[in-house]
């Protein structure tokens, strides 16, 4: 990683802990990182989990951040929740376009990018996700997938609010399946999307803008991953919610810091 970008270890909990159970996972991730300011750790519980864990973190330096979100203020969206709303609950970070949503969701490009304009609009910083499928790898796509949904996804946005964003390049077939990208697999996307910001906001921010990387990252493979130059941290999944393992990974973050 570059020396002017701090690492963000994002721990995206996904469907996972009830609000009590958040508030714990919160409050052991507060007790071992909540005063270190080397690194820029995060937690991404479910919607019901939001307000205990904002009070679980709350005066720590632990950052709050949400799994989605609409892209309309208010309204009639029966089941939907608003950027304010977010950030009504201390929310710092706002996680978009993740592949399960595309998936399951159908969301698309264009979905993302309302969310990543109505994020940046309310002063949240989305962690937006892209990512190839297998299929895609093999058939030698990497580069066009990411360019078509990096540029679907920041279309219209400007370079000073880009230097809030952050990217996320997490290849589908490595989330949730204990297969993780080759660090020089990873760094090769990551150089590739850092070329595609310069080109869409000038070198200087996209010099600023951290990229994360998904995909069954672990206490095991953080530190490697992480040594790269253009990876600026992880959004972690499975190992997220055990505060062990992501104590492994924020650590592995701390060390390469200094
Ligand atoms: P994983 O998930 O770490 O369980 O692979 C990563 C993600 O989906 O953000």
């Amino acid at each position: 990683m570059s020396t002017s970008r701090k690492y963000l270890i994002a721990g995206n909990w996904k469907m996972n802990l009830n609000a009590s159970e958040g508030a714990d996972l919160a409050s052991q991730v507060v007790s071992m990182f909540g005063h270190q300011t080397e690194v820029s750790v995060c937690v991404c519980p479910a919607f019901t989990a939001l307000e205990a864990v904002s009070n679980a973190v709350n005066e720590s330096n632990i950052r709050l951040g949400a799994q989605n979100m609409h892209f309309e203020s208010s309204g009639a969206y029966t089941g939907e929740v608003s950027a304010e709303m977010l950030r009504h609950l201390y929310c710092n970070f706002v996680i978009l376009g993740h592949s399960e949503r595309r998936q399951y969701f159908g969301e698309d490009e264009v979905i993302v990018n309302k969310k990543t304009k109505a994020a940046l609009a309310a002063n949240l910083k989305p962690i937006v996700c892209i990512g190839e499928t297998l299929e895609e790898r093999e058939a030698g796509r990497v580069n066009e997938v990411i360019k078509t949904q990096a540029e679907g996804a920041l279309a219209g946005i400007s370079a000073e609010q880009a230097e809030n964003l952050v990217i996320a390049y997490e290849p589908v077939w490595a989330i949730g399946t204990g297969k993780t990208a080759t660090p020089e697999m990873a760094e090769e996307v990551h150089a590739e999307i850092r070329c595609l910001l310069a080109s869409l906001f000038g070198e200087e921010t996209a010099e600023k803008v951290r990229i994360l990387y998904g995909g069954s990252m672990k206490p095991g493979n953080a530190a490697e991953l992480l040594a790269q130059k253009n990876i600026d941290g992880g959004l972690i999944g499975g190992a997220s919610l055990k505060a062990n393992d992501f104590a492994g990974i924020v650590e592995a973050a701390i060390k390469l810091s200094k």
